[in-house]
């Protein structure tokens, strides 16, 4: 299975957070904990040199904890400031405010040097698609936040939200895109349901799906719907189907609605909390491209 997907709005969204990224001081990146390197696109290093970084483990609470634990030390190891996040209840989020001031320290610092006092840190929010970067301003800026009106910015329809005396928040995101260069970070994307549905197979992805849990978590599939997960992927399919009553009107089992019910059970974490990425594998493959 193959996805490559670059919608061309892209490029033009991409020179409009050039353009932001100008403007601030503090890059705040979203990434989805359980897939913390394909969930994020690099070049956002590029674009945000000289930038105080700081990278949201979002929806960490359907993430394996040992993973999240682990990209946490991995991410700081690579001097970045990171938060285990759940933007929909906010747990995390009072340890960000603390962070901004540690990532912008520097910068405060040097204005401190310069003379200027008390201006606030402007920072803004930057994630690939479904990442949660609404969900997450909605809660970090919450309703008592007032917008701050004209200033550089505003012009494209940007208003600064001003979150406290200390920072300053720009109220649209910019939007990342993945990088499918490896035909896996599209299958980890699809599989967590951060791509389009309409241009998938979804029973192949399942089976990618499948293939997972059986390499990775193995006897969840078998103890979720009382099946035997040792068969190939199609037969795995075909009794959930039967276990779950997924049934064609002759009584066949209905492998694409199992299928579709096998990925939401999965996405919404039914199948327990998933990580399809961990340091250790990105450390070995990073080893592989030097040595190859
Ligand atoms: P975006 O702006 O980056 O595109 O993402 P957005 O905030 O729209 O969030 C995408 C989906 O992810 C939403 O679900 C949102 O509720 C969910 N989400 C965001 N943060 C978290 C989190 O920390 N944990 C969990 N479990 N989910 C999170 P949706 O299906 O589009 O809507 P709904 O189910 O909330 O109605």
């Amino acid at each position: 299975m193959n996805i490559q997907w670059y919608p061309g709005h892209m490029t033009k969204a991409k020179r409009a957070m050039e353009a932001d990224i100008k403007l601030i001081d503090l890059i705040i990146e979203l990434v989805d904990a359980r897939l913390p390197i394909s969930s994020r696109n690099p070049d956002i290093d590029r674009l945000g040199q000289g930038k105080a970084r700081l990278i949201l483990l979002n929806k960490s609470d359907l993430a394996d904890d040992t993973a999240t634990a682990r990209w946490e030390a991995w991410f700081a190891e690579k001097g970045y400031y990171t938060v285990k996040l759940n933007a929909k209840t906010g747990a995390g989020m009072k340890s960000i405010q603390g962070k901004i001031a540690e990532a912008c320290k520097a910068k405060i610092e040097r204005d401190r040097r310069r003379g200027i006092i008390n201006r606030p840190v402007r920072a803004m929010v930057v994630g690939i698609p479904n990442v949660g970067k609404s969900t997450f301003i909605n809660s970090f800026a919450g309703k008592a936040a007032a917008k701050t009106g004209n200033k550089p910015g505003v012009t494209k329809g940007n208003q600064w939200i001003r979150l406290n005396k200390n920072v300053e928040l720009l109220d649209t995101p910019g939007i990342l895109w993945p990088r499918f260069e490896d035909k896996q970070v599209g299958i980890r994307l699809a599989l967590v349901g951060s791509i389009n549905d309409n241009i998938l197979n979804l029973t192949e992805l399942a089976g990618e799906g499948i293939d997972f849990f059986c390499r990775s978590y193995p006897g969840r599939i078998a103890a979720r719907y009382e099946v035997d997960e040792s068969g190939k992927n199609y037969e795995v399919l075909a009794a959930i189907a039967i276990a779950r009553k997924c049934l064609q009107k002759g009584g066949e089992p209905d492998i694409d609605k199992a299928a579709s019910m096998f990925l939401d059970d999965l996405r919404g974490g039914r199948l327990g909390r998933i990580s399809l990425e961990w340091p250790e594998e990105k450390e070995a493959s990073l080893e592989d491209a030097e040595t190859g």
